[in-house]
């Protein structure tokens, strides 16, 4: 099994000798001398969720014109085959497809064993994800769950399994993508908000907590953006009536954007001025106290 060196820095209590449970083992030892070289003749490699969804492949496509071979990974392995011949035909990379559902955590484990055992990326994007539109006591139990799994333990467990070899490889960026609702108040899948105010606190607790390893992290809160996350009977048709028309991005425009925000070091990112505004003031103290109490009427109307 190929090891993963280690620069010999340790930080604080995140690289761990220990082995995920009956498979791979981490050896910690510091890097060849000639590492540097073989490192500039690497070509880099990213990693990007949900890679056939709108989000996740305008980032494989923004990374592939960049000259990023890719590793991409998505549940349905027809889409996952048609999203990657495409890509290594337009933009002459290399591709690897990692059929994983990430509800399935036998699945995630094997994304994280692949990971740690040598398939270390520069860049980890994680996007997967979906979102649903009912209140949350009437939808099933197990919707709740699987998007706890994909939304926060599929991220925590990719980007544990990156870590350390991009430490050691003294560079390293992480892209998590959360949601502009994480800062709004909402009425319907208050779930979904919470999973994703998840992303953004855990990607904004890590990033500190990295300095001087080379490696960055960065949470994207988007907004409305035109992909078929919307396109769900429960959302009502709303991903083509598109209120707000003005207030909707695309999804390249989101991987640009966030592309570039990365480069400016941000650490939380909401791609688009009026997002930003929204993001600002749906922070506040006073919409945040307005929300509970708008959302307290509909509580007891029912009761
Ligand atoms: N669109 C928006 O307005 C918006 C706004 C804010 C944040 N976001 C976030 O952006 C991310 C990307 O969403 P999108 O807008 O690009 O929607 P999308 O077009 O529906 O893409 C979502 C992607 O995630 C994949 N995925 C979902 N569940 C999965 C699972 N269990 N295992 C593996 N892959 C799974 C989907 O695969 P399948 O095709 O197989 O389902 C799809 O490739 C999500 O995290 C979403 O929460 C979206």
């Amino acid at each position: 099994m190929p090891q993963l060196a280690t620069a010999g820095r340790r930080v604080r209590g995140f690289l761990s000798d220990a082995p995920i449970p009956g498979k791979h083992v981490i050896a910690t030892r510091p890097l060849a001398a000639n590492g540097d070289a073989m490192r500039s003749a690497r070509r880099k490699t990213a990693l990007v969720t949900g890679a056939t969804g709108g989000i996740g492949s305008a980032f494989a496509d923004r990374l592939a014109r960049d000259g990023f071979d890719l590793v991409l990974t998505d549940r349905v392995a027809s889409s996952l085959e048609e999203a990657a011949a495409s890509l290594e035909q337009a933009h002459g990379v290399q591709v690897q497809r990692w059929r994983a559902d990430l509800v399935d955590p036998a699945d995630v484990h094997g994304l994280v064993g692949r990971i740690r055992s040598g398939t270390v990326p520069d860049m980890l994007v994680n996007v997967a994800g979906f979102g649903t539109n009912q209140p949350f006591e009437e939808n099933d139990l197990e919707v709740h769950l699987r998007m706890i799994q994909v939304h926060i333990s599929a991220c925590v467990s990719l980007t544990w399994a990156a870590l350390p070899g991009m430490i050691a490889r003294g560079s390293g960026d992480i892209i998590n993508i959360g949601s502009l609702a994480s800062f709004l108040p909402v009425n319907r899948d208050v779930n979904y908000a919470a999973t994703k105010s998840y992303v953004v606190a855990f990607s904004e607790q890590l990033q500190p907590h990295l300095r001087g390893t080379g490696v960055h992290v960065l949470a994207v809160c988007p907004g409305l953006t035109r992909t078929g996350f919307h396109d769900t009977r429960e959302f009502g048709g709303l991903g083509e009536t598109r209120p707000f028309e003005r207030m909707w991005s695309t999804p390249e425009d989101v991987a640009d954007r966030s592309l570039r925000a990365l480069r400016r070091k941000k650490v939380i990112y909401t791609p688009g001025v009026i997002n930003t505004l929204v993001r600002w003031v749906g922070s506040s103290h006073i919409v945040r106290w307005l929300g509970r109490r708008v959302f307290t009427v509909r509580g007891r109307a029912s009761s």
